[in-house]
């Protein structure tokens, strides 16, 4: 997804832009680009590959009240200049985020081959908005969106318009403030916090005009609309390194103080408490299965919890890839809770997911961490993670706020359907907090991980193996290794290593083997012995207490003695500092990895 700001006011509109993209280009950065008026209210557009430093280093003479600006995750057409936004268009400046099916369609409806410059959909659109525009920019973006096919965040400037920028959203998202500062609109919270604590969501089919001295927002019939304004839960030092070397290292240690947020609020008289969330028993008590689906770690994060949730509740859980999902024709029904997990709140395929569980009657239950985003105001229930910002695009403290989330509903469902009585769920809770501690013991003891990678680091392949809920956790180790670092890693269950793959296993190949799981501790070291015999270099994950043969393990970490169901906290922070210090071993882009974007809007 691309990041997208918008600003109109008093100030020097080139430096907020700036600063405003410095800010986004977690969510994407294959390139850069602004739009502005000058005072003399010629547009002027300046846009570049690369990172928005390199924008910064663009001479750009004029002073600017009003301008927009764009940092690009590519969908349509490579990474270059001209693909880059902004868009011109005859009257018509355009920056977007999303993706218009039908780009192709209108393109020779509107003859406009031999117009487009760039490869993109997004140029399309722009042209198409010319062509309505006759001095009304509401009546002519009203007849572009009929037109459109797709997700799409606009911001747009009309050449004979000097000082407005006009906004429109269908599922990409938008929020917009007035503030001190002036009017600003942008595709997320991040690059608003500077200026202000209060803002709205722009909703779907509603224009918002942005002046240097208000703004306002419009039905598409072009009669006045009101904002529900909400307010920021976090600060801008959320938003910032702090003093770590990188984000994803800061996230990792806000893991601890990101639990407690997320589990203590909802904890009275020591047993899990939705009350304030508004999430009543009844959703617990009235399904016969749960449907988790998400994507990436999220989706991960829902393996986790059927490994967790099936031995307590003796329900199927299931766990779907949102993208899968979405063109299923799955088994739910309105006896079915559907559990959706976001971190963003915007991913695309989620959100698909999320419509269609209601489109056959099933009761919504989404865990996200931004308040009201797209998926948190559309499912019936919500559950916040308290996470704060997170913004390195590997996603670490959202993911353990989003085990300890689905921990929490699933000791409250088994409290409710009398699989545990109150004690036994006093005592999860009890054992769920106590895993915070041996986070914070994993984070301190962080240089084990730090040496242990320059064997990783030379390798091309890596495997992570485990059994039950360590096979579980292993899937979210592989994916962290491979999205910073680029060493190809894969999760198997530890028994199916040997029907195949292990033919990869070859002198130094590197195992990460996790066995905290009691009941088949003996047969994951079994398989542990087959790779070694095979020369693989080992590194081994087990409880502090456990004793193993000499040689059997090259490098062999022990987490604190806890409960086998909470063994993924501890495990976790060790399996993203493996992650993270590889990628430093490789000196990549630990925060913002080629390829990738924060959150995933497009599909
Ligand atoms: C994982 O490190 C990535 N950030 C990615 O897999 C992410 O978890 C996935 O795109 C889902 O994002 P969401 O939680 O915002 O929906």
């Amino acid at each position: 997804m691309c990041g997208i700001i918008g600003y109109s006011g008093p100030l020097e509109a080139k430096n907020i832009l700036l600063e405003g993209l410095s800010q986004l280009e977690y969510r994407g950065y294959d390139s850069a680009g602004i739009a502005y008026f000058d005072t003399a209210s010629t547009v002027h557009v300046v846009k570049k590959t690369g990172k928005v430093a390199r924008l910064k280093e663009v001479s750009m003479p004029h002073h600017s009240h009003c301008g927009i600006g764009h940092t690009r995750w590519a969908t349509h057409g490579g990474v270059d200049d001209i693909n880059a936004h902004p868009h011109r268009a005859g009257r018509v400046t355009l920056i977007h985020n999303g993706i218009i099916e039908n780009y192709h369609s209108l393109t020779q409806e509107f003859s406009l081959e031999d117009r487009l410059v760039s490869q993109t959909d997004s140029e399309v659109a722009a042209w198409v908005l010319d062509s309505f525009y006759d001095g009304d920019p509401k009546s002519a973006i009203k007849q572009l969106v009929e037109r459109l096919e797709g997700s799409y965040g606009f911001c747009v400037m009309f050449d004979d318009r000097p000082g407005e920028i006009y906004g429109i959203r269908s599922v990409s998202p938008l929020v917009a403030a007035y503030t001190h500062s002036g009017a600003l609109i942008a595709s997320d919270l991040t690059a608003l916090i500077p200026y202000t604590r209060n803002y709205f969501v722009v909703p779907e089919n509603h224009i918002v005009k942005l002046t240097g001295y208000k703004i306002s927002l419009y039905h598409m019939d072009g009669s006045p609309a009101v904002p529900e304004t909400l307010e920021v839960n976090w600060n801008m030092d959320a938003a910032m390194k702090n003093g770590f070397p990188h984000f994803m290292l800061k996230e990792i240690h806000e893991q601890p103080e990101a639990l407690k947020n997320t589990i203590l609020p909802r904890v009275v008289r020591g047993l899990p408490d939705f009350t304030d969330d508004q999430i009543p028993d009844d959703l617990f008590t009235a399904c016969a299965q749960v449907h988790v689906v998400a994507c990436g770690t999220a989706m991960h994060a829902g393996i986790v919890a059927k490994s967790l949730m099936e031995p307590a509740l003796r329900i199927p859980v299931t766990v779907s890839i949102a993208s899968e999902f979405r063109y299923e024709d799955p088994l739910i029904d309105e006896k079915t809770l559907v559990i959706i997990i976001s971190q963003s709140g915007e991913t695309i395929d989620t959100l698909a997911a999320l419509r269609l569980a209601k489109s056959r009657g099933s009761k919504t239950l989404a865990i996200v961490n931004v308040k009201g985003s797209t998926i948190a105001r559309e499912s019936h229930h919500i559950l916040y993670t308290h996470a704060g910002p997170e913004i390195a695009v590997a996603s670490t403290k959202a993911y353990s706020v989003q085990l300890a989330a689905l921990y929490m509903i699933s000791c409250r469902m088994a409290l409710v359907r009398g699989n545990f009585s109150r004690d036994q769920a006093v005592s999860f809770l009890t054992k769920l907090l106590d895993a915070i501690p041996a986070m914070e013991a994993m984070i301190a003891q962080k240089d084990v991980e730090k040496e242990l990678v320059t064997h990783l680091i030379q390798q091309h392949d890596t495997f992570f193996m485990g059994r039950g809920l360590d096979y579980a956790f292993s899937l979210e180790g592989a994916l962290k290794l491979k999205e910073i670092s680029y060493i190809h890693a894969e999760a198997y269950a530890a028994g199916e290593l040997k029907h195949g793959t292990i033919a990869l296993v070859a002198p130094g190949v590197p195992v990460i083997a996790i066995a905290t799981q009691e009941h088949v501790f003996s047969k994951t070291i079994s398989n542990v012995r087959e790779v070694k015999a095979r020369g693989a270099f080992v590194i081994l994950l087990t409880k502090e207490h456990k004793d193993i043969e000499d040689g059997l393990a090259d490098i062999h970490i022990r987490i604190p003695d806890l409960d086998d169901r909470f063994t993924v906290f501890p495990i976790a922070v060790i399996l993203q500092l493996i992650a993270y210090y590889a990628s430093i071993g490789k000196n990549l882009d630990v925060d913002q990895p080629r390829n990738l974007a924060k959150s995933v809007t497009v599909e």
